[in-house]
């Protein structure tokens, strides 16, 4: 059996250490052959096709390196708009081409849309979900969360010390899109004061009152992660051009620090921790589900159980039919999440 494997969307860590599960197993086990397909699906749009037989050389100590090796691609959707049947057309004759049997893709929300509609069109594909957003629906986890939540708390600490040297309300913008988990899951575990999220409009007189009480207890500083998707009560999500002329998500941090500044006349100051999120090497928790999900999906290929996405389900790898996954469907965090709920129970400000 021939295996072909890409990465797409926004790279994250622990790429890596999921394409060498699949080429391991899928060789040492199976005896297949593993394809890596470059930049995404682009790999296989293009022609001569841009890809490359794995061996076990290939993959050798990549486990702890970030990115991926595979390249990847996250400017919008490949198999919407002008020419997308064609586009789609020539993603599957690639998969001939290659002899491929199977696709497997890591990627979160958007990669994994078009890879349903590749599965549509009778191109068998597997999923594994990454992204450090965790905002995937099915999987409890992605691959890069935990890593990204590491760097956030780590932030949030070297923030904390500094802050209270100068008595300073330090603001720490996050990413994370329209959902919170990064900024819950990063400020509770690094120790932030307030934690603004979007499924949470927030008001500013609560975070006042919040840094204004440590304040009277004598805690001169304050700590506020902010999630880049996090909207005041009755405002709007703030966005700022990139370079290429489309925009991203980022500004609220500025919004925040500014607005507490003249609120509480305390000297503030934003961190904005961008792409360091994303970037190097993935920790211990993201390199053993990367490896368990890549195990699976060949598991799943072994089988011939196509066009399912590899799940972690209450501790336990299993996997789901893409037509249980929304197509651009994003998870965000209810309201009932226990994590939000450790957070107020510990008197963290989520201003509300
Ligand atoms: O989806 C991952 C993510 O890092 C988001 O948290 C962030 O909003 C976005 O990607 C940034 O993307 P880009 O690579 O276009 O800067």
């Amino acid at each position: 059996m021939k295996i072909a494997i890409c990465t797409g969307g926004g790279d994250c860590p622990g790429l890596n250490a999921a394409i060498r599960a699949v080429v391991k197993h899928a060789k040492l086990n199976y005896g297949f052959e593993v394809i890596g397909v470059y930049d995404s699906f682009n790999g296989l749009m293009d022609r001569p096709i841009q890809a490359k037989s794995l061996d076990f050389e290939d993959v050798t100590e990549i486990l702890w390196r970030g990115g991926t090796v595979l390249g990847t691609y996250n400017k919008g959707s490949t198999y919407t708009g002008h020419g997308a049947e064609k586009r789609l057309q020539l993603t599957a004759e690639g998969m001939k081409l290659l002899g491929a049997e199977v696709l497997i893709v890591v990627g979160g929300e958007g990669t994994q849309s078009m890879a349903q509609q590749l599965s549509e069109i009778g191109v068998p594909v597997i999923g594994i979900p990454k992204t450090i957003d965790n905002d995937l629906p099915g999987t409890d986890q992605t691959i890069g969360f935990s890593s990204c939540v590491d760097l956030v708390a780590d932030s949030v600490m070297r923030l904390h010390s500094t802050a209270e040297s100068h008595d300073r309300v330090m603001v720490l913008e996050v990413m994370g899109r329209d959902s919170g988990y990064i900024a819950l899951h990063g400020g509770l575990a690094g120790g932030a004061n307030v934690i603004l999220i979007p499924e949470v409009p927030f008001d500013f007189d609560k975070i006042y009152k919040k840094i204004m009480y440590r304040k009277s207890l004598g805690r001169n500083f304050s700590l506020v992660v902010v999630s880049e998707g996090a909207s005041e009560k009755g405002g709007e999500a703030i966005y700022s051009e990139n370079s290429s002329g489309s925009k991203n998500l980022g500004g609220i941090g500025q919004r925040v620090a500014r607005k507490l500044n003249e609120m509480s006349g305390m000297e503030t100051r934003v961190t904005v921790l961008g792409h360091l999120q994303r970037g190097g090497a993935p920790n211990a928790a993201d390199k053993l589900l990367a490896t368990r999900f890549g195990i699976h999906a060949v598991e799943l290929a072994a089988k011939k159980a196509f066009n399912r996405l590899v799940v972690l389900k209450n501790g336990a790898i299993n996997d789901i039919s893409y037509k249980e996954v929304p197509a651009h469907a994003r998870r965000k965090l209810s309201l009932d999440d226990d994590v939000l709920r450790a957070a107020e129970s510990i008197g963290i400000s989520i201003g509300r």
